[in-house]
C-alpha cells in the first residue's frame, strides 16, 4: 500500500518538503529512512501528527552533521539513545537510529542495539505504533506493516506485539488505557488478558516513568475515560494501593471542565479521594510528585478530616472560610465534585467562589490610625474584620470602622 498522498495531506506541504530534502542527502550517504510509531498512526487515521519521527537504517550521527551543515538546520537535543531533535526550515523533527532492544529485567530501561528496520517495529509497544513509511527512491510512499497495524486500526484494537511486551515495560499498561480511549479502541482480548498479568510489573516502574504516564492521561481531551478505565482494570491500585476511582471520585472527573487550566490537578485530586492520612506520604513518593501536586493530595486529605465541620447547620461562613483558607483550591475543588453530601459540597463551593475572595475596607495603617498597637494586635483585628465582613455583621468601611473602635475599646477597657 502506498500512503504518499495521506502523509503529504496529514504532514502539510512544508514538513513534506523537508522531509523530501532530508531523504535525499540520506540517500547519498547511502542510508535509508522511514516515518515512524505514531507518526504513521496518525496519518493513516486522518489526524495531524503531533511529532514527525523519523528513523534513520545507520549512522545518523552522520547524517545530522550533513543536515545542519547544510544551513537553516539545528539540532535540539541529542539523546544517549542515538535519537536527535532537529529543526529543520522551522519544522521540528525527531530522528533516531533503527535498533533492537533487550531487558535485562522487568522494568529496566532497556539495552539498545543497532538493528534493522524489522527489529525496530518489532521492539514496540502495540500493532498500531508498529508501521513505518518507506522515504526511499523507488519504495518511497509504501507502508511497512508486518505486524498487522492497519486491520487493528480498521477494527479498532490495541494490540502487543508479543506475550512479554507489559512485563518488559509496564509503563504500556498505561498507555494501552491511553491509546485505547483517545481512540475509542477495544483491548484485544489477549491483550487484555496479558495486561491484567502485568499489573504487578508496574512495582518495577520508577516513580518518574509512572507520573510521567499520568501526566500524559491528564493531558488528554478524554483523561476522565482514561482515568476511569484505570481504575475499572485495576491499573491505579496496582500502582498504589491507596488509589482508586469510587462512585464519588467519577463524578468528579466527569465534572472536570475539559478547557481548565488546573485540570490535570483536579484529576490527581479524583483519584486521592479515598486516601488517608496515612497514605499521604507513600502516595507522593510513589509518583515523586512535585510540591504543587503533593499539596493537592495533602489538602484533599486536610478537606476530608474537616468535612464533619462543615456538615454543620449552623456554621457561620467565616468558620467556613478559617476551615478552608490556605488549602490548595484544586484540592478543594476535587473535593467539592467528589462530595456526596450536598451542604458539605455547597460549603465548599462557597469558599471557592465567594467567601476566598472577600476582604476588609480597612488596612492595617488604618488600624493604627485609632490607637491599635504596632505587631500582632494589628493581624488579630483584621481577623476578626474579616470575619465580622464574612458572617455579614458589617458591610461598610464605615462599619468595619466602627467595629474596630469598638473592639479596641473594649480590648483597652479589659
Ligand atoms: N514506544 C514503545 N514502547 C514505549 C514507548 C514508546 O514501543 N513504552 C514506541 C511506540 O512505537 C511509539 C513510539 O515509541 O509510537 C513513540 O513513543 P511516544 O512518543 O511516547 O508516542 P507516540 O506514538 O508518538 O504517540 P503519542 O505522542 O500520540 O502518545
Amino acid at each position: 500500500m502506498n500512503v504518499s498522498d495521506r502523509l503529504e495531506e496529514r504532514l502539510g506541504g512544508a514538513t513534506f518538503s523537508v522531509i523530501r530534502s532530508i531523504s535525499r542527502t540520506a540517500s547519498c550517504l547511502g542510508v535509508e529512512l522511514y516515518v515512524v510509531g505514531g507518526t504513521v498512526r496518525d496519518a493513516l487515521t486522518g489526524k495531524s501528527p503531533v511529532d514527525v519521527d523519523i528513523m534513520a537504517s545507520r549512522e545518523t550521527e552522520r547524517l545530522v552533521e550533513s543536515i545542519v551543515g547544510q544551513g537553516n538546520a539545528s539540532v535540539r537535543k541529542a539523546s544517549e539513545f542515538g535519537t536527535w531533535s532537529l529543526t529543520v526550515q522551522d519544522i521540528e523533527l525527531d530522528l533516531s537510529t533503527a535498533r533492537r532492544e533487550t531487558y535485562d529485567r522487568p522494568g529496566a530501561l532497556p539495552t539498545v542495539f543497532p538493528g534493522t528496520i524489522d527489529d525496530d517495529l518489532a521492539r514496540r509497544d502495540f500493532t498500531i505504533n508498529a508501521m513505518a513509511i518507506s522515504l526511499n527512491g523507488v519504495s518511497w510512499g509504501d507502508l511497512l506493516d508486518p505486524h498487522g497495524g492497519v486491520k487493528d486500526l480498521e477494527r479498532g484494537l490495541i494490540r502487543v506485539l508479543h506475550d512479554r511486551s507489559f512485563v518488559d515495560d509496564a509503563t504500556r499498561v498505561l498507555r494501552a488505557i491511553r491509546y485505547a480511549c483517545r481512540q475509542g479502541f477495544q483491548l484485544e482480548a489477549r491483550t487484555s488478558e496479558l495486561l491484567e498479568q502485568g499489573l504487578p510489573y508496574l512495582s518495577t516502574i520508577s516513580p518518574d516513568r509512572v507520573r510521567h504516564e499520568f501526566e500524559r492521561i491528564f493531558n488528554e481531551p478524554r483523561a476522565a475515560k482514561m482515568v476511569e478505565f484505570a481504575g475499572r482494570l485495576g491499573v491505579l491500585s496496582a500502582v498504589h494501593p491507596a488509589l482508586r476511582v469510587d462512585t464519588t471520585s467519577l463524578r468528579a472527573i466527569d465534572a472536570a471542565p475539559e478547557a481548565d487550566a488546573r485540570r490535570a490537578e483536579l484529576l490527581l485530586g479524583s483519584i486521592v479521594q479515598s486516601i488517608g492520612d496515612d497514605d499521604v506520604d507513600s502516595v507522593v513518593e510513589r509518583l515523586n510528585l512535585n510540591a504543587e501536586w503533593a499539596l493537592v493530595v495533602q489538602d484533599v486529605v486536610k478537606v476530608h478530616g474537616r468535612s464533619k465541620e462543615l456538615m454543620d447547620e449552623n456554621i457561620a461562613k467565616s468558620r467556613v472560610y478559617r476551615l478552608l483558607h490556605g488549602l490548595n483550591g484544586s484540592a478543594i475543588e476535587s473535593c467539592a465534585m467528589a462530595e456526596t453530601d450536598p451542604r458539605v459540597a455547597a460549603r465548599l463551593r462557597l469558599y471557592l467562589h465567594k467567601l476566598r475572595h472577600v476582604q476588609t475596607s480597612l488596612d492595617g495603617n488604618n488600624l493604627m490610625e485609632i490607637g491599635v498597637p504596632q505587631g500582632p494586635a494589628v493581624g488579630q483585628m483584621l481577623d476578626k474584620l474579616l470575619d465580622a465582613r464574612l458572617d455579614g455583621l458589617v458591610v461598610s468601611a464605615e462599619d468595619e470602622c466602627g467595629l474596630a473602635r469598638q473592639l479596641h475599646e473594649d480590648e483597652d477597657g479589659g
